[in-house]
């Protein structure tokens, strides 16, 4: 066996490549995130933990989104080789505009809370990125302001129909004057889910300083001084709020929503409507008859019903009922590329992502929202290339297929 010998300076410099130095400490932070998950860590870390649960969390045990993940994990692909997988294209039309990316920002309430930046930060990378975003009728920025603030974005106004009707109808015209081309309506909230964490935070909107909250301040300094120093935390298209979400939800919210209101929206809403929250085949047909040009396969990220039905397991059956009559969209549970991938192979039209991004806009505001695209595209490229496809509409159900039962 050879001796052992001292290494010589030029063999220790070759390999010694320490790693570049970033600049920027948002970068720096957000450069070791590789995955969605590694963005949550980092998202825990900088959010008080009322905040972070609130985004985090779902209803109850938390079963439906246990079970949506679940079920991402339960895919099985079936990749095709030799089929020269070089140049990817990732771009499709939904709803017969062109999106660079498979999937669409979802509405999320309250962004402001998450990270100062907020919904301007995440529009801004929709039009960067050329992917629709949403703006929640909960949101902390106005329609106006998220125009004015990426006015070439794809916007889409989610709408939660209120008792107040006029309210309503104030900002359906609104988001229609601001140049909002589609509205989805969120059918799945007749009341609140159980938030569990949040009630045992006792998180309020906005944010009480107790002693509790107080003591958290002193762990998450930056996150603080940056609610304290940019514009109050309010939601835009509410008067002021002291109360819980569930409170929130459960007092402006019309339990008595039903068909006829789903008339009225599309009666006053000239562009595209989505009906987001479909949760059984029937009701997609029923949506789609009453003029839905989309449906939204999802329980809210699990933040509604607990046990609900999977987005991903329903998806056939609800392929079936609506008949090409409409698209079919699916959303809850999605934290990676590949995820997105074996729902369009499944036969989904797009998908939405929720926390994938608020993770994103928690660990770095607009450079960690433009983070989290930049990993969903390259997971979404790389497995397509893997899977031997080279457009989104090359994706078949021959591609992925779930595992239980076989
Ligand atoms: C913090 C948070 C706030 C949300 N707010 C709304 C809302 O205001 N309106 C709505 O229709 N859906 C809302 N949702 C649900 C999302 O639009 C979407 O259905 C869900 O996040 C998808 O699941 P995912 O987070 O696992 O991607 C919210 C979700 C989260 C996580």
């Amino acid at each position: 066996m050879p001796g052992r010998r001292l290494p010589r300076p030029a063999e220790l410099a070759e390999i010694l490549r320490p790693r570049p130095f970033v600049l920027n400490p948002t970068d720096r932070r957000l450069s070791r995130a590789h995955t969605i998950a590694d963005l949550r860590t980092i998202a825990r870390k900088r959010s008080p933990r009322a905040v972070f649960d609130y985004t985090d969390g779902a209803a109850e045990l938390e079963e439906s989104l246990r079970r949506a993940r679940h079920a991402f994990g339960d895919v099985e692909f079936s990749p095709n080789v030799l089929r020269g997988v070089a140049d990817v294209d990732t771009g499709t039309d939904i709803l017969g505009k062109r999106s660079e990316l498979p999937f669409a920002f979802a509405p999320t309430g309250f962004t402001r809370l998450m990270n100062h930046e907020g919904e301007r930060a995440v529009a801004r990378v929709a039009e960067r990125e050329r992917i629709p975003y949403t703006l929640s009728t909960m949101g902390t920025t106005s329609i106006e302001d998220v125009a004015a603030s990426a006015p070439d974005a794809r916007r889409w106004f989610q709408l939660y129909v209120w008792r107040d009707r006029g309210a309503g109808r104030d900002l359906i015209q609104r988001a229609a004057e601001s140049g909002y081309d589609t509205l989805m309506l969120t059918v799945d909230t007749p009341v609140a889910g159980a938030r569990l964490r949040d009630a045992r935070n006792g998180l309020t909107i906005p944010p009480a300083l107790t002693l509790r909250t107080f003591v958290d301040g002193a762990l998450h300094p930056a996150w603080w001084l940056n609610l304290l120093t940019t514009e109050p935390l309010t939601f835009a298209s509410l008067s002021s709020w002291g109360g819980t979400v569930a409170e929130l939800i459960n007092t402006m919210f019309d339990p008595t929503l039903n068909y006829d209101d789903l008339d009225w929206v599309r009666e006053n809403w000239p562009g595209k409507l989505v009906v987001k929250g479909i949760q059984n085949a029937d009701d997609a047909r029923e949506v789609v008859n009453h003029g839905a040009d989309a449906v939204v396969l999802s329980n809210h990220g699990g933040r509604q019903l607990d046990r609900a039905p999977t987005p991903l397991e329903l998806l056939p059956a609800t392929l079936d009922s609506v008949n090409g009559s409409a698209e079919v969209w699916l959303d809850t549970g999605i934290l990676s590329g590949g995820d997105i991938v074996a729902a369009i192979a499944m036969g989904a039209d797009a998908c939405l992502i929720g926390r994938a991004y608020l993770y994103g806009l928690m660990a770095g505001g607009e450079r960690g929202v433009q983070r989290t695209i930049d990993i969903l595209r390259a997971e979404i490229v790389r497995t397509m290339q893997l899977l031997g496809v080279r457009t989104i509409a090359d994706l078949t159900p021959s591609h992925a297929r779930l595992r239980r039962g076989s």
